[in-house]
C-alpha cells in the first residue's frame, strides 16, 4: 500500500475512534471542557455566519477530522478543481462552474482550453437579452426544464423575487400534464416567453413540455410562435433543430454540470425577471465564497468545515439522514435544491477509480421551512429513535413584512437548535409534573413520553440578510461542501449514472403502453402494465 492510502487509512480509523467515543459524551459538556470552542468552531465567510459548535466533535476530533481532510489531499483537489483539470473522470470533463460567475477578465481554463472569454461573452448577451425584453411587452416566462435546470432557477426565484413582479416568472418540471397546465393558466400567449433550458436538449420531460408549450403559442400566435421561445443548451444545434430562432439559443458548455448550472444562462430566466443587476449580485455573493475556499486553511475554510462535521456524522457516527430547516420562507426551496446537489453529487457506491465505496458515502437530506417544520418532522428529530443531525439557516432582517414576526421566527430557530442539543431531563420533567400536583402513578405514565434525550447536533448558519449576494454564498457554500465530501469519499461528485437505468425502462415501458409489443418483466410490472395498457 502506497503511502499516501496508509496515511489515508489511519485518519479514517481516528475518525471512526472519535466518532466512537463521542457516542458515549454529550456535546452541551464540551463547552465546559473547551473554552476556546465557539472561537474555533465558528466561521464567517463572504458573509455568512457558521456555528459549528452545536456539533458532536470535540476540538480534538476537530483536528482528526482535519488531518483526515490532509490525508486526502482536500488542498490537492481543490487546486486541481479550479485548476479546470478532469475532475469528473467518468465523463471526462471538468467541473469548472466558479468560471461563471467570477469577475470579468479572469482566465479559468477548462483543462487548458481558456473559458473566461467565452463565459463573459454570454454574459453580455444576457444582460442585454435581458434589457431588451425588460423594456419590452413580455409579462410572464415559462421556465421550463428539470433537476439542474429547474431546481436553481425556481430557488432564486423564490429567494429574490418582488412581491409584486412586473414579470412573473413560472415553473414547469415534470411531465405530468398538470404542470405545465397550471403554469400556462391566465397567460397571454402575446405577452409570454417560454424559456426551455435543457442541458442536453434530449430530456424526455423537457422536450415534451416544450412542445407543447409551443402548441400553446402556435394555437394564438401562429407563425409568430417561434418569435416567444427561447432556449438555453449545452447542445445548442439541438435547441435549433427544435426550431428555436439562433439568436435566442443561449449556449453553455460541458464542463457546467446540470446541478451546478444555475450560475450559466441557464439562469436566464431569472435574470430577465430578477434584472440582470440582480443576477451578477449572485454571482458576485458566489465568487466570494470562491475566494474563500481557495484560499482559506482548512480550519478556517467554510466549505471544508461543514463537511467535516457532516462526515463526522455521517461516518464517525453512523447517521445517514439529515435535516436541513431554512427559518426563511423565502428559502423553502432551498431543501429540495440541496436534495438534488447532494444526492445525485454524492450517492456512490464504487470510487472515482473504480472500486467499491470503502466509506458510507451521501446522507439523505429532507426539510422544509421553519417554523413550518416544526408543525411536521420536528417530533421526528426531537425524539425519534435516530439521531438526524439538522442544518438550521436564519436571517437576521426580513425582505418584506413586519420585523415583529421576524424576530418570533428568529427566536424560534435559536430556540429549536437550543432545544435539540439539551434536551429536557426525566428529573426534570418528574419535578415539574409532581410541582403541578400530578400524582406518583401519573408521573410514571406521563413523564418519558415528556422527556427529550437531547445531544441532537445541529449547525446554524445566520445570514445577514437574504440579499443576491447573500444566496449565491449559501449556494457556494454547500457546493464546495459537496465536492469536499466526495473528496474524502474518494468517489466523482459530478457523474450520475444513476439515473440512466430508469430513463431506459421508462421508455421501453411507454412503448408498451402505446401498444408496441409485450416485453420480458417481472410478474409485478407486468400486472402493471397490463392494467394500465
Ligand atoms: O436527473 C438527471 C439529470 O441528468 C440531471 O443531472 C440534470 O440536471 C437533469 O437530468 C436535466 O438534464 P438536462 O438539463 O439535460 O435536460
Amino acid at each position: 500500500m502506497d503511502r499516501r492510502l496508509s496515511e489515508l487509512d489511519t485518519a479514517w480509523s481516528r475518525l471512526d475512534t472519535a466518532g466512537a467515543a463521542a457516542k458515549d459524551r454529550r456535546i452541551e459538556a464540551l463547552f465546559d471542557a473547551e473554552p476556546d470552542r465557539l472561537a474555533r468552531l465558528g466561521v464567517s465567510a463572504a458573509g455568512l455566519d457558521l456555528d459549528l459548535s452545536k456539533q458532536p466533535w470535540s476540538l480534538a476530533d476537530l483536528d482528526a477530522a482535519l488531518d483526515l481532510a490532509r490525508a486526502a489531499d482536500v488542498e490537492g483537489r481543490r487546486a486541481a478543481l479550479f485548476a479546470g483539470e478532469i475532475v469528473n473522470a467518468s465523463e471526462g470533463r471538468p467541473a469548472l462552474h466558479m468560471a461563471l460567475r467570477a469577475p470579468r477578465g479572469a482566465d479559468f481554463r477548462a483543462a487548458g482550453q481558456p473559458v473566461s472569454g467565452e463565459v463573459d461573452a454570454t454574459r453580455a448577451r444576457m444582460k442585454a437579452f435581458a434589457e431588451q425584453v425588460r423594456s419590452g411587452p413580455t409579462r410572464a416566462i415559462v421556465h421550463i426544464g428539470i433537476g439542474g435546470s429547474d431546481l436553481g432557477p425556481r430557488l432564486i426565484w423564490e429567494a429574490l423575487k418582488p412581491l409584486d413582479p412586473r414579470i412573473e416568472l413560472r415553473f414547469a418540471a415534470n411531465v405530468d400534464p398538470n404542470e405545465l397546465a397550471q403554469a400556462l393558466t391566465g397567460l397571454d400567449p402575446a405577452t409570454t416567453l417560454v424559456v426551455v433550458v435543457s442541458k442536453t436538449f434530449t430530456t424526455l420531460e423537457t422536450l415534451t413540455n416544450a412542445e407543447a408549450a409551443r402548441g400553446w403559442l402556435r394555437a394564438a400566435l401562429g407563425d409568430a410562435a417561434d418569435g416567444h421561445l427561447v432556449a438555453v443548451s449545452a447542445a445548442p444545434d439541438k435547441a435549433r433543430a427544435f426550431g428555436v430562432p439562433a439568436d435566442q439559443v443561449f449556449a453553455f458548455w460541458d464542463w457546467v454540470g446540470g446541478r451546478y448550472s444555475l450560475w450559466s444562462a441557464v439562469g436566464l430566466s431569472c435574470a430577465v425577471a430578477l434584472g440582470y443587476e440582480v443576477f451578477e449580485r449572485l454571482l458576485a455573493g458566489a465568487a466570494a465564497m470562491d475566494a474563500h475556499f481557495a484560499k482559506a486553511p482548512l480550519e478556517a475554510n467554510a466549505p471544508v468545515l461543514l463537511a467535516l462535521a457532516h462526515v463526522f456524522n455521517r461516518n464517525g457516527l453512523d447517521r445517514p439522514v439529515r435535516a436541513v430547516v431554512p427559518y426563511a420562507q423565502r428559502l423553502r426551496l432551498f431543501p429540495a435544491f440541496l436534495q438534488q446537489l447532494e444526492t445525485e453529487s454524492n450517492g456512490k457506491r464504487v470510487t472515482a477509480d473504480s472500486r467499491p465505496a470503502p466509506h458510507a458515502t451521501a446522507a439523505a437530506v429532507f426539510g422544509d421551512a421553519g417554523t413550518n417544520g416544526q408543525h411536521a418532522f420536528f417530533q421526528l428529530l426531537h425524539q425519534g429513535t435516530e439521531v438526524i443531525p439538522v442544518d438550521i439557516l436564519a436571517v437576521r432582517q426580513p425582505t418584506d413584512g413586519d420585523p415583529e414576526g421576524q424576530k418570533k421566527l428568529l427566536a424560534n430557530a435559536i430556540a429549536q437548535a437550543e432545544a435539540l442539543m439539551a434536551g429536557r431531563s426525566e428529573s426534570d420533567v418528574r419535578a415539574e409534573l409532581q410541582a403541578k400536583g400530578l400524582k406518583p402513578a401519573e408521573i410514571d405514565a406521563l413523564a418519558p413520553q415528556r422527556t427529550f434525550p437531547g445531544d441532537r447536533p445541529t449547525a446554524f448558519l445566520l445570514i445577514e440578510r437574504l440579499t443576491p449576494e447573500a444566496l449565491g454564498a449559501l449556494i457556494a457554500l454547500y457546493e464546495h461542501k459537496v465536492f469536499v465530501e466526495g473528496v474524502l469519499w474518494g468517489i466523482n461528485s459530478f457523474d450520475q449514472w444513476g439515473v440512466e437505468l430508469g430513463k431506459t425502462l421508462a421508455a421501453r415501458v411507454l412503448g408498451e403502453l402505446e401498444g408496441g409489443p409485450a416485453g420480458r418483466h417481472d410478474p409485478s410490472t407486468a400486472a402493471l402494465i397490463a392494467k394500465l395498457r
